[in-house]
């Protein structure tokens, strides 16, 4: 390693005192990327999309896992259990704890795949406690008790009029889950949007009420640049 890109890691490494070897690791690591919105905005259809692009594009921009919260984990089962209105829904500051509960089980997962190089796919992370929950609990505590969450290097998070993601969400849902009310998801909705703007994390908003092939191909015009080698370890 020679020329600027050294003296930048050299830089890189002294300030924040670490070695060579972790330097590597730290190159070869695997983005954790998460997709948000409310229900019926789309994202496990676009995550399904991703999925078959890369299938046929086997290594193109790295190797891809994906995965969502509620896991199939033990805590994630029965928070499905209850968002299906199955079990009787306890307080939200319960919830809260299930949904962090079950982040933290997710994170062996998510980080067994990241530091083998493959790049993480979520349905859903802590942006959704902070969006959901924090309607009704305190959102530091949220924080708190999701403390060693990590850090997604891209979220993003689609954005789309409450009416039409219901319209959506009578075409593809069987019954009406927990969270489904157009209200609370409006209440939502704006929640998300003040977290983009405030949180100074890099979250790429995406407009969500176009075609699917649309929105589809908003998200390669990140994503693409985002996971080639010159961007791997830039901004969005
Ligand atoms: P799901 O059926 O997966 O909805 P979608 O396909 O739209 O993602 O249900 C997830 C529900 O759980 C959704 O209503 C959002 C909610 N949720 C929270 O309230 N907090 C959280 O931390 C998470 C991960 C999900």
């Amino acid at each position: 390693m020679f020329g600027p890109l050294s003296f930048m890691w050299t830089n890189f490494q002294i300030r924040n005192k670490i070695s060579w070897q972790e330097v590597v690791f730290l190159i070869n690591k695997g983005k954790f990327i998460v997709f948000e919105g409310i229900d019926g905005a789309g994202t496990t259809t676009q995550l399904g999309l991703l999925k078959q692009w890369a299938a046929a594009r086997p290594g193109r921009l790295g190797e891809f896992f994906f995965t969502q919260e509620p896991t199939d984990g033990p805590v994630g089962l029965l928070l499905r259990q209850i968002l299906s209105k199955k079990t009787e829904a306890p307080d939200e500051k319960v919830m809260a704890l299930l949904f962090a509960a079950d982040r933290a089980d997710h994170q062996q997962t998510i980080l067994r795949r990241l530091n083998q190089g493959v790049h993480v796919f979520s349905d859903r992370y802590l942006l959704s406690s902070l969006a959901y929950q924090a309607l009704s609990v305190d959102q530091k505590w949220i924080q708190t008790v999701n403390q060693y969450a990590l850090e997604p290097d891209l979220t993003f998070l689609f954005l789309i009029p409450v009416e039409e993601a219901g319209r959506r969400r009578l075409r593809t849902r069987s019954q009406e889950e927990l969270y489904e009310k157009e209200f609370f998801l409006q209440q939502v909705q704006l929640e998300y949007e003040r977290l983009a703007h405030t949180q100074n994390k890099p979250i790429k908003i995406i407009s969500a009420q176009d075609g699917v092939d649309t929105v589809f191909q908003s998200i390669l015009d990140v994503l693409c640049p985002f996971l080639t080698e010159k961007n791997r370890d830039g901004g969005i």
